[in-house]
């Protein structure tokens, strides 16, 4: 008997414009777009196979080998109901010799490569894996972009982790959300020397979930209304164009600029919420005074680093390859309870938690 089974593998994404406010909560429709930078396959990824059997009586998922239940009509749900549609209408509907997977049950394993325990996020690797694995259980003729659609209704920001490179998530008009999707700005391998650092701060959960986060911050904060309207729209523009001239002075402004506004935005919430702890604000100091000493004329002018944190207090680096071993050693200077545990990647824990 035949086994229909697909196994692939998506990394994560860290944004440098960030994602945060939903329009539409069930379609998961942003207030604004975003960009991103997709991380090496190499390093922090997630690998989901995908099993469809005649024989499975209803569809189950395990994360990292341990059993989640699928909510009906819950995000998860949403994703699996939606490629099912596709293969009846792309692949069925067109093929009738084709077999009817899209009427059996499926099994999904999901696992990160990445420690849990390091408090990074995985959903947006999670759920581009899982789309990427039904699709090609499916046999589905889409490219990743139309696959983002589906993927940014697992997890908003899961829609980029299906392009590699720099990648925008444009927010779109429609309420349909058909013009949301994920578009590749430029592949990596237009800017291969942008390296990036992830430094854990604290592997523990995040008090405030993005979902929650952002629904208060939609309600109560008047500085988000200033960013959607007045801030992101033009750095959208402007960043991609740092990009494409592989400007790492201007995309270092950038960056650091809108991590600073998004945890402005957050601070702006009521009750107000607090993603960074001291560690994360001191990491921002030292970036900081680097890229000040780096921008005396006599330094050549440019910014060296560019930090950026997402709904949590750690710390990712981005910097050119050739300015990692001063950064990485400048980060042990000034954190030397850190434990480097991956140095061709740098990643490594602030705190000196058991993430190695
Ligand atoms: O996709 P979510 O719900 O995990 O939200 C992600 C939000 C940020 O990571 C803070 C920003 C972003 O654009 O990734």
């Amino acid at each position: 008997m035949a086994v229909y089974s697909a196994t692939t593998t998506a990394p994560v994404n860290i944004a440098c414009i960030k994602y945060w406010g939903k329009r539409d909560t069930k379609l998961i429709l942003p207030t604004n777009s975003s960009l991103s930078v997709t991380l090496d396959q190499d390093h922090l990824r997630s690998t989901t196979t995908s099993r469809a059997d005649a024989a499975y009586v209803k569809d189950r998922l395990w994360l990292n080998g341990v059993e989640e239940e699928i909510k009906p009509g819950g995000r998860t749900a949403t994703c699996i109901a939606e490629l099912k549609r596709l293969r009846k209408e792309l692949v069925e509907d067109v093929d009738s010799a084709a077999p009817t997977l899209s009427s059996f049950s499926v099994h999904i394993a999901s696992y990160n490569n990445f420690p849990t325990a390091a408090g990074l996020a995985s959903s947006a690797s999670g759920f581009a894996a899982l789309t990427a694995s039904l699709a090609a259980l499916y046999s589905l003729p889409c490219p990743p972009t139309t696959l983002s659609l589906i993927a940014r209704q697992g997890s908003g920001s899961a829609c980029r982790s299906l392009l590699g490179g720099f990648v925008a998530w444009n927010a779109g008009t429609l309420d349909s959300g058909l013009d949301s999707l994920a578009v590749q700005v430029a592949p990596e391998t237009h800017w291969p020397e942008i390296h990036a650092l992830i430094c854990v701060v604290s592997d523990t959960k995040k008090g405030t979930s993005s979902t929650s986060g952002m629904q208060r911050t939609v309600e109560t904060s008047p500085l988000l209304q200033h960013r959607i309207e007045h801030v992101v729209p033009q750095r959208m523009i402007d960043i991609s164009t740092a990009i494409r001239n592989r400007n790492f002075d201007r995309f270092a402004e950038i960056t650091m600029a809108d991590s600073n506004q998004f945890h402005a935005v957050a601070l702006d919430t009521s009750p107000p919420i607090f993603y960074m702890n001291d560690v994360s604000r001191a990491i921002i100091a030292v970036i900081e005074e680097y890229n000040r000493v780096a921008l005396l004329p006599e330094n050549g002018g440019k910014r060296k680093a560019a930090y950026t944190y997402d709904a949590g207090p750690n710390a990712v680096i981005y910097a050119p390859a050739a300015n990692m071993k001063e950064i990485i050693s400048m980060i042990i200077h000034f954190f030397p309870q850190q434990e480097v545990f991956k140095d061709s990647f740098g990643l490594f824990g602030t705190d000196g938690v058991g993430v190695g």
